[in-house]
C-alpha cells in the first residue's frame, strides 16, 4: 500500500513508518492523519507485524507540529464542528500493539504530542522538544498539555507551554520525557533495535503489558492495580505462557504462537 504523505515498510516483524513531508518539516496536517490512521490500522491487524516505529524524514524534523497553514483560515465552529484532532485519539492513540517514536530534530506542537502518544521515544541528541502554541494564540490540541505534564511534572510544563521554551535531547532524557538518548546517525538502527527486541516476545504479552503501563494515566491506583492483576490471570491462560515458563524451566528459548 502507497501513501501520500508517509513511507512505510516492514523490516521482518517491525513495520517502519516514516513522516514524509521534508519539505514543511513534516507538519501534520489532515492527509497525514488519514494516512497514520490506515497505516497504523494495517499494522494492527497484520498477525505477521509485532512492533511498530514511527520516524521523521529528513535530519531537521521529526514533525514541526500541526499545519499552520491548513489551520490559518479556521475558526472556531470550524474546529468545533470537524471535531478537529479528534482523529488522533482514535487512529494513533488506539493502536493496540507497541510502537516507538524515533525522534530527531524539532518534534515541536502537534509534533511533541505526536511523539508522545508513542509508548516510548527515543530520542536523536538532535532532537529538541517544545509546545510553542502560546506563540500562535493557541494551546496544544492533541493531548499535549495532559502528557507533557504527565511526563516531565508541572514546572518543567508549565514553562514550556508559557514560554514555548524548548527541551534539549539532555534535558528531556533528564526530565524522562524520553527513555534514551543516541546519536542521531544511529536513531534508527537503535529504535528498530529496540523494536526487534519487543518483536520477539509473546505478542499478546506485549499488548497487555502496553494496556497495562498505560492504565496508570487513566485509573486510579487501587483501580488499576485490581485490573493489572485481571489482565495477568487472563495472560496466565495463554499458550505462550505455558510455552515461556516451561521454555525457563527448560533452560530454551520460548517459540510463541501468538495466543
Ligand atoms: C506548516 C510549517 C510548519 C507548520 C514549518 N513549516 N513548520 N508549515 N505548519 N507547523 C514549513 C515552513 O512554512 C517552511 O515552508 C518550511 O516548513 C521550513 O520551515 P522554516 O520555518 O523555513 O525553517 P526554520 O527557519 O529552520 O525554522 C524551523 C522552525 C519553524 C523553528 C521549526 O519552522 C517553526 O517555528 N515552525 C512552527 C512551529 C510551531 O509553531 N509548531 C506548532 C504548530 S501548532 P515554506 O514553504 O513556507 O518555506 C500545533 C498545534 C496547534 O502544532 C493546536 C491548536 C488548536
Amino acid at each position: 500500500m502507497s501513501y501520500e504523505t508517509i513511507l512505510v515498510e516492514q523490516r521482518d516483524a517491525v513495520t517502519l513508518i516514516t513522516l514524509n513531508r521534508p519539505q514543511a518539516l513534516n507538519a501534520l496536517n489532515s492527509q497525514v492523519l488519514k494516512d497514520l490512521t490506515q497505516a497504523f490500522a494495517a499494522y494492527d491487524a497484520d498477525p505477521s507485524q509485532r512492533c511498530a516505529v514511527l520516524t521523521g524524514s529528513g535530519e531537521k524534523a521529526f514533525a514541526a507540529g500541526a499545519d499552520i497553514k491548513e489551520m490559518v483560515d479556521k475558526d472556531a465552529a470550524d474546529f468545533f464542528l470537524e471535531d478537529f484532532f479528534s482523529g488522533w485519539q482514535s487512529g494513533v492513540v488506539g493502536t493496540r500493539k507497541p510502537w516507538i517514536a524515533a525522534v530527531a530534530g524539532f518534534a515541536l506542537g502537534g509534533g511533541c504530542e505526536l511523539a508522545m502518544m508513542a509508548d516510548f521515544i527515543i530520542a536523536a541528541d538532535t532532537a529538541k522538544f517544545g509546545q510553542p502554541e502560546i506563540k500562535l494564540g493557541v494551546a496544544p490540541g492533541m493531548g499535549g498539555s495532559q502528557r507533557l505534564t504527565r511526563a516531565v511534572g508541572k514546572a518543567k510544563a508549565m514553562e514550556m507551554c508559557l514560554t514555548g521554551r524548548m527541551m534539549d535531547a539532555t534535558e528531556a532524557e533528564r526530565a524522562s520525557l524520553v527513555s534514551r538518548v543516541v546519536p542521531a546517525a544511529d536513531l534508527v538502527e537503535e529504535a528498530l533495535k529496540a523494536a526487534a527486541l519487543i518483536a520477539s516476545m509473546p505478542p499478546m504479552a506485549a499488548m497487555v503489558n502496553k494496556e497495562m503501563v498505560n492504565l496508570a494515566f487513566e485509573t486510579g491506583l487501587a483501580q488499576s492495580i485490581q485490573i493489572e492483576r485481571r489482565l495477568f490471570q487472563i495472560l496466565a491462560a495463554t499458550e505462550d505462557k505455558k510455552e515461556g515458563m516451561t521454555a525457563f524451566v527448560e533452560k530454551r528459548p520460548g517459540v510463541w504462537k501468538g495466543r
